[in-house]
């Protein structure tokens, strides 16, 4: 594992002609499968389990879920049982590669009905579970809890954590929630929802209030958010020949690799915030959150290079 990830100072000439320093945190490169953002959610998931004494994690994704192959992995390493629950009974571990590499790593997949898998925020849900999986610790798809939010709290903390913006990408908002508790007042976080329609500050105030933040703390934090929620290019996992373009075009300048699903939307995001917004003489860091494995089926489908 690669921890503290490396920071690269990049030379983008639209940043260079404005006098604006870019960083990026490459927490892409801390580990093959255990990547950006993941390492961050499951580490003190990963610790709470063994503390609580559980055998092991039991957590959820879809058929091409990063979070489950990287829980997979993750427990192997820690030495501690996974089970996954996957979206689909149509689907069996043979049925891609990546559900392929979860069940060699020894996590046992169960292979759920779509209406069984909407019921995976419930409660009730949730003990019936435990019953039939005893002794095994529930995380939520995507790390999204108290202990994921804390991992992400570290990303700032491997930094000099004097920036006047940090740029991330937004799925649940675990990882946004926990930069947002990480950063100096001065410091603004720009968060980009990679999902349409989506009610991004009401999430992160439900995530800090299920947390146990009071309500007048919540709304202080909430003055350094900014959402710009136009850059979802039609939504979750969909992309156009413009972002494919703009991707290529910032992977030949920097190269730096970015996927289409999550990191090339938030990156294009933030170079057309700076624009708009005509920032000048600032000092910026964009969080890369991995997705690599996603982005390089895309590169590949689409003969395009952006990895
Ligand atoms: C590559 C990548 N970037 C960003 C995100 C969004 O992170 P979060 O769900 O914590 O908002 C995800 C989802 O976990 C992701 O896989």
């Amino acid at each position: 594992m690669q921890l503290p990830s490396p920071i690269e100072k990049t030379h983008l000439r639209t940043c260079n002609n404005r006098d604006v320093k870019l960083f990026v945190k490459r927490d892409d490169l801390i580990h093959e499968l255990i990547s950006g953002n993941k390492w961050r959610k499951l580490k003190y998931n990963v610790k709470q389990c063994r503390a609580m004494k559980y055998e092991g994690i039991l957590t959820f994704g879809g058929a091409y879920s990063n979070h489950l192959l990287a829980t997979a992995a993750a427990c192997k390493q820690e030495g501690i049982k996974s089970i996954g629950l996957v979206r689909g009974d149509e689907l069996h571990s043979e049925s891609n590669q990546m559900l392929k590499q979860c069940a060699e790593l020894g996590m046992l997949l169960e292979f759920i009905s779509r209406e069984e898998y909407a019921l995976r925020h419930e409660k009730e849900y949730h003990e019936e579970l435990v019953l039939k999986f005893p002794s095994k610790m529930v995380v939520p798809e995507g790390g999204a809890n108290y202990y994921g939010m804390i991992g992400c709290q570290e990303i700032m903390a491997e930094t000099d954590n004097d920036f006047d913006f940090v740029f991330v990408a937004q799925g649940t908002t675990t990882t946004s929630c926990g930069i947002l508790l990480s950063i100096p007042e001065r410091t603004k976080l720009v968060a980009v929802p990679v999902l349409k329609g989506f009610d991004a500050e009401g999430e992160m105030r439900r995530m800090f209030n299920y947390s146990g933040f009071p309500s007048e703390i919540i709304e202080d934090l909430m003055v350094q958010l900014t959402i710009v929620s136009d850059h979802h290019f039609g939504g979750y996992a969909k992309y156009n020949d413009e972002l494919l373009d703009r991707m290529e075009q910032i992977f030949d300048e920097t190269s730096i690799p970015l996927d289409p699903i999550y990191t090339g939307k938030a990156f294009v995001a933030m170079l057309d915030y700076i624009e708009t917004n005509n920032v000048r003489d600032a000092k910026i860091l964009f969080v890369h959150t991995g997705g690599i494995a996603g982005g390089k089926a895309i590169e590949k489908e689409t003969g395009r290079r952006f990895s």
